[in-house]
Formats: C-alpha cells, sequence, structure tokens
C-alpha cells in the first residue's frame, strides 16, 4: 500500500458511506479506481480479521469439503481471495464472485484471475443448485429484508458458511440471531465451543457481542504509509474488532471436544487479576484470572486474547485455579 498514490476523496466518500448508512440506497461503487482504493486500505483490513479466523481453522485442522467458493457481497473480493490463499487454490476448482455492482463484480473476477490464474473465476448466476463453501464478509449492515432473505437462502444451499463481519454491538447480535436459526442443519465450527443456544441471549447478557480483535501483520504498525492511512482515515490499526460464523452442513468433520471454553472480546486486566467473559456449553460467565495462578497466561492475555480455545479449571467463585490451551 502506497499512501501517496491514495485518492482520498474516493476513501473518504467510500467510508462516509460506510459509516452513514449510505450504502442502504444501492449500489456505491462508482469506477474501477474506487474499488482499487477501497481494495488496498479498508479491504486489506478486513483481510487481517479473515486471516484470524483462517488462521483458526487451519490450527484446528479444519478444511472446506467442497471444491468451489461463492464470495457474496463480494465488493473486491479480498475474502474470496484470502480463503484461496489459506486452504490453497489447487484445492478448488472454482471461484464464483456475487455483488449487486455489476463493477464489483468484474473487478473482484478480475483480481482473482489474475492472482489464481489455474481457477475457473466468474460471476455468480444462480442457477438453484447447492452453493459449495459460502463466503460472507461486511455485508449484514447494508442489506434490506429482501436481500437478506436471499443471502440466507444461499446459506441453506451451502455445504459450508465462513462469514466476517464487523465487531460491534448491532453486527454481532444480528449474527447471532442468525445463527440460532441454523444449528439444526449445520454444525457450528467457530466461534462458538458448544452447539447449544448462544449464552450471550441469556437475560444478563444483553450489553455484551460475540467479538473478537485481530491483530495487523507484523510490520504493519512501524510501516509509514499505513501509519499515514490510519491516522488520516481516523482508524486504529493495532486491532480489529471482528465477529464471525463458520458453519459445516451436519455432520461436520471435526467437532470439538467437550468442555471447552472461548474468551469472549478482551480480557481486562486490574491489579494481581484479570476478569473474562467465558463461553461455554453451559452459558456465557465472568470468570477471574488470579496472576499468581497462571502468570503467563495472565501476562500473555495482557497482549492478546485472541488464542481462541481453553479448558478451565476453577473454584466455585468463578476463579480459574488452571487453564490449559486447546
Ligand atoms: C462493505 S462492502 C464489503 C465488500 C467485501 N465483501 C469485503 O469484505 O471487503 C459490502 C458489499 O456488499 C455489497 N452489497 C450490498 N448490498 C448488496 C446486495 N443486496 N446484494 C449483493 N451485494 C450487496 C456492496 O456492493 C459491497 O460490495
Amino acid at each position: 500500500m502506497n499512501c501517496e498514490t491514495l485518492d482520498w476523496a474516493i476513501l473518504d466518500r467510500l467510508r462516509a458511506g460506510f459509516l452513514g448508512g449510505a450504502t442502504a440506497i444501492g449500489p456505491y461503487w462508482q469506477s474501477h479506481a474506487d474499488l482499487a482504493h477501497y481494495d488496498a486500505t479498508y479491504a486489506e483490513r478486513i483481510g487481517w480479521k479473515w486471516d484470524a479466523v483462517l488462521h483458526e481453522l487451519i490450527r484446528r485442522h479444519w478444511r472446506p469439503r467442497t471444491r468451489s467458493i461463492l464470495d457474496w457481497g463480494c465488493g473486491s473480493g479480498v475474502a474470496g481471495r484470502r480463503v484461496l490463499s489459506f486452504f490453497g487454490a489447487d484445492k478448488f476448482d472454482s471461484l464464483h464472485v456475487w455483488d449487486h455492482s455489476p463493477l464489483a463484480r468484474e473487478f473482484a473476477a478480475e483480481r482473482a484471475h489474475t492472482e489464481f490464474a489455474t481457477l475457473a473465476v466468474a460471476p455468480f448466476a444462480d442457477t438453484g443448485q447447492p452453493v459449495g463453501l459460502l463466503v460472507v464478509s461486511h455485508v449484514l449492515n447494508e442489506l434490506p429484508p429482501e436481500a437478506l432473505a436471499q443471502l440466507l437462502g444461499l446459506v441453506a444451499r451451502a455445504e459450508a458458511v465462513l462469514w466476517v463481519e464487523p465487531g460491534n454491538h448491532a453486527v454481532s447480535r444480528q449474527l447471532i440471531t442468525i445463527r440460532e436459526t441454523l444449528t439444526s442443519s449445520f454444525t457450528i465450527v467457530a466461534p462458538c465451543p458448544h452447539q447449544g443456544a448462544c449464552g450471550l441471549l441469556a437475560a444478563g447478557n444483553e450489553r455484551h457481542w460475540c467479538h473478537f480483535f485481530a491483530a495487523p501483520p507484523p510490520g504493519v504498525q512501524n510501516d509509514s504509509d499505513w501509519v499515514r492511512f490510519g491516522h488520516r482515515a481516523g482508524v486504529d490499526l493495532r486491532s480489529q474488532a471482528y465477529a464471525y460464523l463458520v458453519l459445516e452442513k451436519k455432520p461436520a468433520s471435526t467437532p470439538l471436544p467437550d468442555n471447552v471454553s472461548r474468551i469472549v472480546g478482551r480480557a481486562e486486566h486490574f491489579k494481581g487479576f484479570a476478569r473474562i467473559l467465558s463461553c461455554e456449553a453451559a452459558g456465557v460467565s465472568s470468570l477471574e484470572l488470579q496472576k499468581r495462578a497462571d502468570t503467563d497466561l495472565f501476562n500473555i492475555l495482557k497482549k492478546d486474547s485472541s488464542y481462541p480455545l481453553y479448558r478451565w479449571t476453577r473454584d466455585d467463585r468463578g476463579r480459574i485455579t488452571a487453564a490449559e490451551q486447546v
């Protein structure tokens, strides 16, 4: 990314649209340059969230069982390309891209074709057939009810779904609502460490939401172009909040072991202890980790809560007495 060559008139207009809800009035990509500037900047940040999700899946040995990808609401196509890079383009036969903007469809197809020359890449035409791996990224808050219904129709026909959204309260809660409708036909591969009802829907948890933080790749925070971009755009590049859902048609290939917990959001550190919101089959609960119980983990969580899965031993006051990474 070269900050000198960025067109700020384009980037400011796009960002104002994303933040101000102008995206609801229809396709907003005006030119190939819009998509190119978005792809180099905001989409690249979204790519860091995909990196976090895909790293977790690779670490857990999860692989898609299908050879076709549909990137729906593709924009410049960053999500589909990330998925191809992580799992390997040779593991797929085709990438289809869909966006209600024809410019976006063209751009995403062209970029993917350039990067993965041997892959069949084409705009999506819905023939009613099963959808392989459905990839969805940062579209929820732009969809009117009929477009959301269309997307959920594709979800129902998908073999697996990788869905990443911004990590704010409203969008995360929307994704949870969607999750609840899908548990009978899909295994929830992530983020949930269980297949039951979402514990954040329990009374008393209304203020919480399911979100995580992705770090940028090493070097970005010292890269003068990215630093200038962050200042000019008013975005904090240190960690990108995201919400996500990974689904696989039942039966799933790699169910999680029992009694596994995941930290929601970030640990909060105080003198001598940290407080975490832990999600597990029994529900979502606030737990305390005393520094003296596990100093290493206490320090790790200060920097990074992103290691996804733990098995806690705890006392009856909600204090963690031992922790094992799963
Ligand atoms: C914020 S952009 C995200 C683009 C890309 N998925 C990414 O993660 O960078 C949202 C995308 O959704 C597309 N979109 C919005 N409403 C849509 C609809 N009803 N049908 C298809 N695409 C839609 C927009 O054109 C835009 O490309």
